[in-house]
């Protein structure tokens, strides 16, 4: 009931939901409260089990406030591993956090005798989705018994969140990490086996060694489509000059800082290999030649600044695929949507989407965008998340499809 008001809070990635979080006696359960907190602010409901071990560390009542659902502490006349887990069972996905070196070896040879270990029996025979995220000392998880059997429960379909190594431990992933492995795992599978590049963020055009012209732009839109791509099963790069640091498998960030640097990275990665390029950075049109050092203080100064290359020219004289390209203008009005459909003609896009910049400024968390493709012309307003996860799914639904 107190959960109203946070549930969806954060956004509807997994609205409609049901998680059952398995909790095991890693020190890591102290985390759980917290992770459970963020699962709902993504809309989903928690079931939460926890072995005896874990029970040791963390009472079930922090569970039971953090999850408004009562804690499975064993499997009774009820079937609560066949309700939940069964072929049948209401439950969506199995998530094991954290989940201790004994936990993972059991579930690996079929051991069955906690209730963490019933629920992991369970979905595996019914095929339901299970993401694990280990937390022990460095040493458990070299011991080759355990490292083995985490390799026979990935080759068996069961999902790993990496840990963070670190102080001779294989620390438990952070929450957000944990969060997008379930979003993954319960998203389409739409861009599997491709590889998508994007580019993201500002460019950073060097005055001086100190020096520089760039923009607002955040990259934040670029992430989030980037992320929803991920969501949905790509193979992802993205080249930006705002890393963020992101830890997940198949999702990888090439940082640059120049208009020259993303130009150059862009054509390697394209090189290796592109399903699909996503030109959302907000590069540079006008770079200049770096002073080798700092340009004195003085009563005026002139820049000569040169165009820069244009990245998607660029990469058009390689590549042929699909693109979806951004457009930013400021106080066209209604002409927008003809500025951006000839560049959908002229760059041979699959997708525009455009902006007007003085709508809603730039750098900002929410966004207004027109998005157009051959079969579509809709606006678009919310926060950049929001924004990317219906930019991706038109982009499924007019030009997958
Ligand atoms: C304070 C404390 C912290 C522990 N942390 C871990 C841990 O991070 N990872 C781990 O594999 N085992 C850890 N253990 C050992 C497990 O609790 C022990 O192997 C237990 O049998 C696991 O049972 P379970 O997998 O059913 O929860 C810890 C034990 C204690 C007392």
């Amino acid at each position: 009931m107190h959960l109203r008001r946070i549930r969806g809070m954060r956004n509807k990635k997994l609205e409609g939901k049901k998680i059952v979080l398995a909790v095991t006696g890693s020190i890591s359960a102290v985390e759980t409260v917290k992770l459970s907190r963020e699962l709902i602010r993504r809309g989903a409901e928690v079931i939460p089990v926890m072995s005896k071990s874990a029970r040791k560390i963390i009472h079930p009542y922090s569970l039971e406030f953090a999850t408004d659902n009562k804690v499975i502490t064993e499997i009774t006349g009820k079937v609560e591993h066949v309700e939940l887990l069964g072929m049948d069972g209401v439950a969506d996905l199995l998530l094991i956090a954290p989940a201790t070196a004994n936990t993972i070896s059991k579930i690996a040879n079929g051991i069955d005798d906690t209730p963490v270990t019933t629920m992991a029996t369970t979905a595996m025979g019914s095929g339901k989705p299970i993401v694990i995220a280990p937390a022990m000392h460095e040493s458990m998880i070299k011991n080759l018994a355990v490292s083995k059997n985490i390799e026979k429960l990935k080759e068996m379909g069961v999902e790993f969140v990496e840990p963070v190594y670190e102080e001779f431990k294989a620390k438990f992933a952070d929450i957000e990490s944990i969060c997008l492995h379930v979003e993954r795992k319960l998203y389409g599978k739409e861009f599997e086996g491709k590889r998508i590049i994007v580019t993201s963020g500002p460019t950073f055009e060097q005055i001086d060694p100190i020096r520089f012209i760039s923009n607002r732009s955040s990259g934040l839109m670029g992430h989030e489509i980037a992320l929803e791509l991920w969501r949905r099963g790509g193979d992802v790069v993205v080249i930006t000059s705002k890393p963020r640091n992101v830890h997940l498998p198949n999702f990888r960030e090439v940082s640059v800082r120049s208009v020259e640097e993303m130009l150059n990275a862009s054509i390697t990665e394209v090189k290796r290999g592109c399903d699909l390029f996503v030109s959302s950075a907000a590069a540079a049109d006008f770079t200049i030649e770096m002073a080798e050092s700092k340009i004195k203080t003085q009563d005026e100064l002139i820049l000569h600044l040169k165009a820069a290359p244009k990245i998607l020219h660029k990469i058009r004289e390689i590549y042929d695929g699909e693109v979806i390209g951004f457009k930013a203008e400021t106080g066209v009005g209604d002409e927008l949507y003809n500025i951006a459909y000839e560049k959908m003609l002229s760059d041979k896009l699959s997708m525009v989407v455009a902006n007007d910049v003085l709508e809603k400024g730039m750098g900002t968390v929410d966004t207004k965008v027109l998005v157009i493709t051959s079969k579509r012309k809709e606006w678009i307003e919310g926060l950049k998340s929001e924004v990317a996860e219906h930019i991706v799914r038109a982009y499924i639904e007019d030009v997958l499809s």
